[in-house]
């Protein structure tokens, strides 16, 4: 104990054991935003041949539905930073929480294409603000020692969103007798499908008002005792506390709030430091996974695959994304960050290579046995590579690279680069893919190999430190 009274003093001191339980359960809360993100943003693959049915929109509009979503996200990322150090870290997430909400049922409800792309760009405020808030949040509340695995909760909660997004649609879709447009609960099913969301954003917004502020947040706007009792409730009650909170506030400089100004250097526009972030944001998403997951049916039908059984063959995809995060949570905090990011821009490296000649072989629609196979199986492997690495590395080290005083402002950008790259490539494959599928991959490859020279040279690993040791 310290001389410290905490104003929860009433209740028995936690071990630092207590702490580890108490403070995994506040991350999992937090990183239901990443559920969401996961969720919303893949959901809609499950309902587009209804829209386009229902809209009578051919797939160069519907392709515009999909993307303008991204725009909202980078527009939440944006602001989500500025916002969380006005108002705090947990109402950002109550806000997200209710922009899930409003989305899930206005979209359920749509009854024209332009209200369901309105819809769809109020689910991305709520996208981009969870992708900057959870792991802001998450890395402001864990210990070091654990800060990697707790932080990697966000992309373990994304990549389940993913899957269970499949899943649900998959299930709904039986149950209204295998027609997307058949009825369900007085609705269309693919109408149930988007505004099936509105259970888990509830869940996430009842959760917000079960944890705490993050402390720096508290310290920044003078209720040190309020952080000190959220120190003791997530490190354990042997800390000093005094000695925690004038490290937390040396480390911010000052009790000023980060702003857009803050982010600027002497020299090419951002500091050195946000445009790393931008970097790693950026390389995340031009490596092309998310044509894995948005475009899956290209890739099974090239290799015969009938587009009806393609929900089985896409789960499988999501499966190796699971298994490849949780191979990411369990090497974060042993062999650091740079060390995942250098084998896993390798290894997506060769295997998008492998892809991009396996689809040199192709002739018409589909490709011989032998190349399919190797297609089918590089996908996998480039799946497995991004989740055991960036995919996850990304996301903890915008949460924890900064330093204090532009933290939140800085993850904002870097989550806005990442959402406007993901549009880029999104919005860019179908016409790519049209036009050469093998120059695409080489596009996409390429990317893979630059990220590792940017890696060796920018990224410093952060491992272990503290926040307040971050510099730049
Ligand atoms: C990361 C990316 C996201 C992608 C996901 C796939 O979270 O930021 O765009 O969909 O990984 O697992």
């Amino acid at each position: 104990m310290t001389s410290t009274t905490l104003p929860t003093s009433a209740r028995p001191p936690r071990s630092a054991g207590d702490s580890l339980g108490h403070v995994i359960f506040i991350t999992a809360a937090a990183a239901m935003g990443g559920f969401l993100f996961g969720y919303d943003s893949s959901v809609i693959n499950g309902a587009t041949g209804a829209i386009q049915s229902k809209y009578g929109i051919g797939s160069a509009e519907l392709a515009q539905v999909v993307a303008i979503a991204l725009i909202g996200c980078a527009i939440g990322a944006a602001v989500a930073g500025r916002v969380a150090d006005r108002i705090g870290r947990i109402r950002v997430m109550q806000i997200a929480a209710v922009l899930f909400t409003v989305s899930a049922v206005g979209s359920a409800l749509s009854f024209a294409v332009w209200d369901l792309a309105l819809w769809r760009v109020i689910g991305g405020f709520g996208i981009g603000m969870a992708s900057v808030i959870g792991p802001a949040y998450i890395a402001e509340v864990a210990p070091p020692a654990y800060r990697g695995r707790l932080a990697s909760f966000q992309q373990a909660a994304i990549v389940i969103g993913i899957a269970i997004s499949q899943l649900v649609n998959w299930g709904l879709l039986n149950a209204a007798g295998g027609n997307d447009r058949g009825h369900l609960l007085g609705l269309e099913a693919w109408q149930v499908m988007l505004g099936v969301m509105v259970v888990p954003a509830v869940v996430y917004g009842l959760l917000s008002f079960a944890i705490p502020e993050s402390p720096r947040f508290l310290i920044s706007v003078g209720k040190t005792d309020r952080a000190k009792a959220v120190i003791a409730e997530v490190e354990g009650e042997s800390r000093d506390l005094d000695a925690r909170v004038a490290e937390i506030r040396a480390g911010m400089e000052s009790e000023h709030q980060s702003t857009f100004k803050d982010l600027l250097g002497a020299r090419f526009g951002f500091k050195p430091i946000v445009w790393v972030g931008i970097g790693l944001a950026v390389f995340q998403q031009l490596v092309g996974i998310n044509v894995a997951f948005y475009y899956s049916n290209t890739l099974w039908q090239s290799v015969g695959i009938d587009p009806s059984s393609s929900f089985l063959y896409s789960f499988t995809t999501s499966i190796v994304n699971i298994v490849g995060t949780v191979v990411a949570m369990i090497l974060v905090d042993r062999i650091g960050r740079r060390a995942l990011a250098l084998i896993g821009s390798s290894g997506m490296a060769v295997s998008l290579a492998f892809e991009a000649w396996a689809f040199s072989a192709k002739s018409g629609e589909t490709l011989p046995h032998g190349q399919g196979m190797v297609a089918l199986i590089a996908a996998h492997a480039f799946v497995f590579f991004f989740a055991m690495s960036w995919g996850v590395v990304v996301w903890v080290m915008l949460g924890e690279m900064f330093p204090n005083r532009i933290r939140a402002a800085a993850l904002g950008v870097g989550a806005a680069a990442n959402w406007i790259a993901n549009w880029v490539i999104t919005a860019t494959f179908p016409s790519l893919a049209g036009w050469n599928l093998t120059t695409t991959y080489v596009i996409y490859t390429v990317f893979a190999a630059l990220s590792i020279p940017f890696v060796a040279k920018f990224v410093k690993e952060t491992k272990g430190k503290r926040l307040e040791d971050m510099v730049g």
